[in-house]
């Protein structure tokens, strides 16, 4: 394993722990608004100040964005981090939420580390050598059609502004696929794609520490992850992953819908 996705297992580990000790308490969750439907707790803040810890022992001059603290630092060398990704499944007891980093090197992201604390499921991988859950290879099932395809997504729940274009889509995908599955977390939807879980993905609007990490597991699992234009301009966080023939069917349907 590379020494830096050596320091990322450490840190998603213990922020794992940190996680569910806190959320398993019987004093109830103190949650704060950062905005409508946008929700933090102190166990977000912890548990990233935890991970950054473990990140600045071993390297600390290395940059850091966080979804709770921001960006600081100046290194070419950036982690990017979403403490839990899924606050709002924790929040509610629903137990499906995840650890997110990413380390990126320049413009690229390199490693990727997802720790799933509930399953005790690790995924990671490295640029140009594989995606792994629990150290065991991954790779997505490229034979998929979407008439048998398994599709996560994300509903609009802060922004409204692309909820008419995501009814459109979603009216034509109910139809066209086997399932739709709405589990609340970017990340371990993008693990899932990864790991042949689910055949495709697809969500507007999401932020770089959702999808930095989930994005390398999927191209080094042998899937495609692309914008909705089928680029990769990642700026405006919309996000399509899917195996090569779902990717390549949720695409042309995505267009059709954004076109009219
Ligand atoms: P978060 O828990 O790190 O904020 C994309 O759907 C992302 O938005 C999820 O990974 C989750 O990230 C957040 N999210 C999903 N559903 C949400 C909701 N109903 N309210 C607030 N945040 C949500
Ligand atoms: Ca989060």
């Amino acid at each position: 394993m590379h020494p830096l996705v050596n320091i990322g297992v450490k840190a998603a580990r213990k922020a794992g722990a940190l996680m569910i000790n806190s959320l398993n308490r019987e004093a109830p969750l103190e949650v704060f608004s950062k905005g409508p439907h946008d929700y933090v707790t102190q166990v977000d803040r912890d548990v990233e100040a935890c991970i950054i810890d473990v990140i600045h022992k071993a390297y600390p001059h290395h940059a850091i964005l966080g979804e709770e603290s921001g960006h600081s630092g100046d290194n070419d060398i950036c982690w990017i981090i979403d403490p839990i990704d899924g606050t709002t499944n924790a929040i509610h007891g629903f137990p499906h939420y995840a650890v997110s980093i990413a380390v990126r090197m320049g413009n690229d992201v390199s490693h990727a580390i997802i720790y799933d604390p509930l399953r005790d499921e690790l995924f990671t991988a490295s640029k140009g050598a594989g995606a792994y859950l629990n150290q065991r290879r991954i790779r997505v099932p490229n034979q998929v059609r979407l008439s048998d395809a398994l599709i996560g997504t994300g509903f609009p729940f802060k922004d409204m502004r692309h909820l008419d274009a995501y009814l459109r889509i979603f009216k034509e995908l109910c139809p066209a696929a086997a399932g739709i599955r709405r589990a609340g977390a970017a990340t371990l939807d993008l693990a899932y794609v990864a790991a042949g879980r689910l055949d495709g993905f697809f969500e507007f609007g999401l932020q770089p520490w959702d999808f930095a990490a989930g994005n390398l597991l999927v191209s080094e699992a042998g899937g495609f992850v692309t914008d909705f234009k089928g680029g990769n301009d990642f700026s405006h966080g919309n996000i399509l992953a899917g195996s090569g023939r779902v990717h390549k069917e949720l695409l042309v349907l995505i267009q059709q819908q954004l076109r009219s």
